[in-house]
């Protein structure tokens, strides 16, 4: 590196070493030394290296980043560069109202501003809880300087009277048991505490779990990253192999572009479907993708999705947590299995380490067979996304390796019309309209009913709220009754196990089917034609669409913040990933 170091000069030498402006180049320099580095570190031609800080006491699923750029910036100066910690928005997925995606774009637009404003030649992301990974990847996508992703890792796993309890999944879980009375709220919350023993993001495949594994999955994160839990020692080493490799990066001049390529992406749907990944990966890899100009939508992720089996069995699909996941080989091991069965579509994707993701991968031993099947044996075969159509909406995403039996027989054993299913709509007008009315024994709901769930799009809520998968009248689980199928414009928690039909584009809030169904409807889906229809004549549609108009549109609740109606005005829809439009035009901006 020291020879290279000589010859080619970095991003950061135009502030700190440019000739021509020696007025400016003192300035800058001036500054940066005032915390003890010397004029010759800064003018020598080293590498400086942003570590994208998202770890805070708001943030407790990063947090134990604050420890591991520690060992991230000794791995920098080992390889001859300079570190420069920065903080990044703290966003927090339980913690924030209304909800954490509204600041997903927020976290993307500050780190935008940070990478192209300031004086780095490369950056390390530190990447966790759920819209993190995505705010990241997406800011360096734009940027396009040199970057590499840490994840810090998953929370070990959580136990209560001898059996694991998972994040998120133990809360809806409980929440049940809690409704029909079987424990009390005490217990409730010493159950939903046991599943969070450590630092680190959620245990369980939720979205944290699986964008961190699709950030390695996409080449983004040294192999095997992804799944040593946070505690672990191998987290701390892999984070001082992190920081020493961005700087490697920097000098060979690799790029998000480079590596977030349609291959990489196509590779990641794929990881997706064999982990059991949740139904916000979608809207994530869309906006990433978008944000470098790489074609890719829903009906991509049916496609190159829907066909590939389910082979890690952690909850909400399974049984295992991330402890568990990582003890065997982690998507390391789920790649070399489908490597095996031949169905790693782009084995040749660079990926950070500067290898292919198939060399990185081929021949990892699966360690345990209970926690990753083989392809040929899997949880479940075609576990991937369908994406329905209709008259309610022109995208909307279902998870199907979540489908319970008990779902299946009620809804799907019809010999005649296996893949299809009709019922009664009853609908909400956001979650506190849900919680007003869903145990109202006036509502008749009953085993029959589709609940649906509106005004809960990025533009509804604002951010989308997670709100979709919504629990049946008390009544009804008394009787055994434990889902019915969910339908919405907003998204779901990927820790929940229900199959719902989620990030209905466009949502309600701007003119969506969704918008003009009304309680008592009759809905079909027809999940092997990939439609949902609301079966009401096309005179009655347009009736219903003209006094949509009349009453203004759609009444969704005021903002509340600056911020909301800032986004508000310019986000897209789910299906499109929620980017804000303005910000796509934007591409690869470091160098121009
Ligand atoms: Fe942060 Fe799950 S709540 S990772
Ligand atoms: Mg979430």
């Amino acid at each position: 590196m020291a020879g290279a170091a000589t010859t080619k000069k970095f991003r950061s030498q135009e502030w700190f070493d440019n000739p021509d402006n020696p007025g400016m180049t003192a300035l800058y320099l001036e500054r940066y030394l005032n915390f003890g580095l010397t004029r010759e570190e800064l003018q020598s031609g080293k590498p400086l290296i942003g570590i994208a800080q998202t770890g805070s006491d708001l943030s407790p699923c990063n947090r134990h980043h604050v420890e591991l750029a520690k060992r991230v910036r000794e791995g920098i100066v080992a390889a001859g560069g300079i570190p420069f910690e920065f903080p990044c928005h703290p966003i927090q997925e339980t913690g924030k109202r209304p909800t954490a995606s509204l600041d997903r774009n927020l976290g993307y637009l500050s780190l935008v501003e940070v990478l192209y404003g300031y004086p780095l030649d490369g950056v390390v992301l530190t990447i966790g809880c759920d819209k993190t990974t995505p705010a990241l990847l997406m800011a360096a996508a734009t940027v396009n300087i040199p970057a590499i992703a840490l994840s810090v890792g998953p929370m070990l796993n959580g136990w209560h009277k001898g059996k694991r309890t998972g994040s998120g999944t133990i809360v809806w879980e409980s929440r049940q048991r809690l409704s029909s009375g079987e424990i009390d709220y005490d217990e409730f919350m010493t159950i939903v505490a046991s599943s969070a023993p450590s630092v680190g993001y959620c245990n369980t495949m939720g979205t944290a779990t699986t964008m961190n594994s699709l950030a390695e999955a996409l080449g983004m994160q040294l192999p095997g990253s992804a799944a040593i839990p946070a505690p672990y020692r191998e987290r701390g080493q892999i984070s001082y192999e992190t920081g020493k490799r961005i700087v490697e990066m920097v000098y060979d001049d690799l790029k998000p572009s480079d590596i977030m390529t349609r291959e990489a992406f196509e590779n990641a749907i794929v990881v997706n479907s064999a982990i059991g990944g949740s139904t916000n990966a979608p809207i994530h890899l869309n906006a990433i993708a978008r944000h470098l100009g790489v074609p890719l939508d829903n009906d991509d992720w049916q496609r190159l999705g829907h066909h590939v089996p389910l082979i890690v069995n952690l909850q909400p699909a399974g049984d295992y947590l991330g402890e568990d996941y990582h003890h065997a080989g982690g998507v390391p091991a789920v790649i070399a299995e489908l490597m095996k069965a031949g169905m790693l579509p782009h084995p040749g994707a660079v990926t950070a380490n500067g290898k292919s993701i198939g060399d990185n991968c081929a021949g990892v031993e699966n360690l345990n067979e209970a926690v990753i099947w083989p392809v040929s044996a899997p949880l479940k075969e075609h576990a991937g996304f369908i994406n329905l159509k209709g008259n309610l909406f022109d995208s909307a995403i279902m998870k199907t390796s979540v489908i319970s039996k008990e779902f299946r027989d009620r809804y799907l054993s019809n010999p005649d019309d296996p893949d299809a299913f009709e019922g009664v709509a009853k609908v909400f007008d956001g979650p506190e309209d849900y919680h007003a009315r869903i145990d109202d024994p006036a509502e008749n709901i009953d085993e029959n009913t589709l609940l649906f769930m509106r005004g809960a799009g990025p533009v509804g809520y604002p951010g989308g709220a997670e709100v979709v998968n919504m629990q049946p009248p008390a009544y009804l689980i008394k009787k055994g009754i434990h889902s019915l199928p969910c339908i919405g414009d907003g998204r779901q928690s990927g820790t929940s196990g229900t199959p719902s039909i989620l990030n209905a584009s466009p949502e309600a809030a701007v003119g969506g089917g969704l918008a003009i169904l009304k309680s008592g409807d009759r809905v079909r889906i027809d999940l092997n034609k990939g439609t949902a229809d609301m079966l009401v004549d096309d005179a009655e549609i347009a009736r219903r669409r003209e006094a949509l108009q009349q009453d203004g549109g759609y009444h969704f609740p005021a903002h509340q913040t600056p911020w909301q109606e800032i986004q508000r005005g310019m986000v897209d829809q789910l299906a499109q990933g929620m980017v804000l439009r303005p910000a796509v035009k934007y591409q690869r901006i470091a160098q121009t």
